[in-house]
Order: C-alpha cells, then sequence, then structure tokens
C-alpha cells in the first residue's frame, strides 16, 4: 500500500530538513485553510446508485477541448529539488508513467526544456507567475512554447507571499538555481516573492495571454464575480484554490468555493479545483460538484520526496485505481456522468 505521509510527518521533516519541509508542508497564518482543504472532502457524503452495469469503467474528461485519460493533474510546485534530488524531472517522469496532465512551475528548478524531454508526448500546461521584472515571465513563456506546452496557468493569488510562519522561522533559502535567481547566492523565499508584481492586473492577463498565444488558465480564483471576469477576459479555464492553504488563511477551501462558481461560469469554461486532494472518492466528488479536473500537490510531492519518480508515480497510481473503484461502487462507470445526485453532506464526523 502507498504511504500516506501527512504534512506533519516527521520522518518527511528527518529527510527533507525543517527549511524544505517547512515551505513544503505549511501553510499561512494559523493554518485554518490547510487543515480545512482536507476536512472540506471530509464533510461531503457519496450517495452510491446500485445494480448498475459497471464492468467497465471510463475515467476520462475533457480539458481544453481534448480527451483526457482521467480528470488528475499534477499541480504546479515551486523548486522540487528541494524535495528530491530528481526534482522535476522526478514528478514529470512519474506523470508521464500515468497519463496525467503535468503543470510546471515557473519557480522551478528545471528548465521548462529539459522536463518537457522527460514528459516526451505526454501532456503539459505552465504555470505563469508575473515578476516585477517582465523580461524574465516573458523568457519563461517563450521556451514554454517552444518546448510544447500547451496552456498558460497564470496563478492570480499571489500578489504577495501569504504569512507563512514555518519560513519565517527557519529562514529556508532556496539553493538550486531558478529564473528568477540563476546564478545569485541563495535567497529566502522572502526576497523571491518580493520579484512578484504585485501591481497585476486583468488587463495585464490580456497582454500575456495575447504574447502567449496559448490558451490561458487563471489559477487562484475563489469567488463567482471573478469567476465571470475570467471568462469575460478569454479564460480557457480556471482553477478554483485557495493556494494549497499558503496565501489567505480563513479562506474557503477550494472544493467549498466551488460550487457557487459552477453555478456562475460552469458550461462556458473548464473548471478545476485543488486543494486537500489525497484519496480517489475526493477526485469523484469534485467532479460531481461540477468539476472537469482536480489538481494534486503536496500528496505527489510526498511521494517524490520519499521515493522519487516511482514514488510520485506510485501515490498517482493509487489515486487512480481509487477513483476507478469509486466509479464501480458509486454506480457511475463513466466519471462524465458524475453529477449532484452522487454527494451530499455528511452530518457525522
Ligand atoms: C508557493 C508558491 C511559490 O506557494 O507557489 O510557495
Amino acid at each position: 500500500m502507498t504511504e500516506r505521509p501527512g504534512p506533519d510527518d516527521r520522518d518527511l521533516e528527518a529527510l527533507l530538513g525543517p527549511g524544505a519541509h517547512g515551505y513544503f508542508a505549511g501553510g499561512a497564518g494559523d493554518e485554518l485553510t490547510l487543515r480545512d482543504n482536507h476536512d472540506a472532502w471530509r464533510r461531503i457524503a457519496l450517495h452510491p446508485r446500485v445494480l448498475v452495469d459497471v464492468s467497465e469503467r471510463d475515467l476520462g474528461t475533457t480539458l481544453l477541448g481534448r480527451h483526457r485519460p482521467h480528470p488528475v493533474v499534477v499541480a504546479p510546485m515551486a523548486y522540487q529539488k528541494h524535495a528530491h534530488e530528481l526534482g522535476e524531472l522526478g514528478s514529470a517522469a512519474a506523470a508521464a508513467a500515468t497519463d496525467s496532465l503535468y503543470v510546471l512551475s515557473s519557480q522551478t528548478t528545471t528548465s521548462p526544456a529539459a522536463v518537457a524531454d522527460a514528459l516526451g508526448p505526454s501532456d503539459r500546461w505552465f504555470q505563469l507567475y508575473v515578476f516585477t521584472d517582465r523580461a524574465v515571465s516573458h523568457d519563461l513563456v517563450a521556451e514554454a512554447r517552444e518546448s510544447g506546452y500547451e496552456a498558460l496557468v497564470i496563478t492570480v493569488d499571489f500578489p504577495v507571499a501569504g504569512w507563512r510562519e514555518r519560513d519565517r522561522r527557519t529562514g529556508f533559502k532556496v539553493e538550486h538555481p531558478i529564473a528568477l535567481n540563476p546564478s545569485g547566492p541563495p535567497l529566502t523565499t522572502e526576497q523571491l516573492f518580493a520579484m512578484h508584481d504585485a501591481s497585476l492586473t486583468w488587463d495585464d492577463i490580456g497582454e500575456f495571454a495575447d504574447a502567449a498565444g496559448m490558451p490561458v488558465v487563471l489559477k487562484g480564483v475563489l469567488r463567482p464575480d471573478d469567476a465571470e471576469r475570467a471568462v469575460d477576459a478569454g479564460a480557457a479555464g480556471i482553477i478554483v484554490s485557495n493556494h494549497g492553504g499558503r496565501q489567505l488563511d480563513t479562506t474557503l477551501a477550494g472544493v467549498d468555493a466551488l460550487p457557487p462558481i459552477v453555478d456562475a461560469v460552469g458550461g462556458s469554461v473548464d473548471l478545476l479545483v485543488d486543494g486537500g486532494v489525497t484519496r480517489g472518492w475526493d477526485v469523484a466528488k469534485a467532479l460531481a460538484l461540477g468539476a472537469d479536473a482536480v489538481l494534486v500537490g503536496r500528496h505527489v510531492l510526498w511521494g517524490l520526496a520519499r521515493g522519487g519518480a516511482d514514488g510520485a508515480e506510485a501515490v498517482l497510481r493509487q489515486l487512480l485505481a481509487e477513483l476507478d473503484s469509486t466509479l464501480a461502487l458509486l454506480g457511475c462507470p463513466n466519471a462524465r456522468d458524475l453529477d449532484l445526485s452522487y454527494v451530499g453532506r455528511r452530518t457525522a464526523g
């Protein structure tokens, strides 16, 4: 069975050291949203249908107009060489082995071109932070476009860093070269995040979308009115996300923010959700509530930290096997047919 390490796992802290472990595991403020991202899935009940022929199951979904074999997406995560020496090459190999769409962070410790090589023909999107030095962002986008990344995921919930007390305590520094700091001495996350452009607005999104020449997905939307604006701005997809509880503490869990956004813009744009996904039945709940796909972050990263590419692959394989089993036990063999009739509220703990 795949090990299921949690964010407070002591072995992981021993493995990564307190700085890197605190950075990856931590959330903002009192970490209420970090915890709620997990709890929110558990508050949702499943309503299985019986006596349905589930001998054949189909996990497939459609994203940006293309069929994908299943709805599990590897989330963009920064500085992965601090989790394992293979870094992004390890998580990308796991994504390729499991046909999972891979989203590469612009805070990557491996170049977009090298990650593309590791992915081979496997699907990939590129996540973008707009930095105050816009040339850095534009160069990254150009490299991503040349390396076959299909969409640009612009993260919009990070004008400044969240209040992260673990990083303040440990003084964690990024020691591997990254686009923001290709050859300088290691910098703290506070120094690096001060290079994000806090003046970014809807007008800039249009500028990057035009320059990128690829579909744009906005990551970090929690309000239906912002979702409507994203559609008006031409976004092809929206990721309903509170950034893994790392930005503003006490925001809604992604899955709790999803239903009003589905009501506002569902059907006119692809909707993805993230935050605290660790089980296949979490994925089924997201789809039943109207999402087209789900991003998985830390859960894959812990697999990478423990076992490199094989560790990350094992996590993804188990998640997909759990989703397959959930479809059978729900009496809904086709993931696309999941709807609100399959979910409700759990009242017991
Ligand atoms: C973080 C960024 C870099 O949450 O995505 O640390």
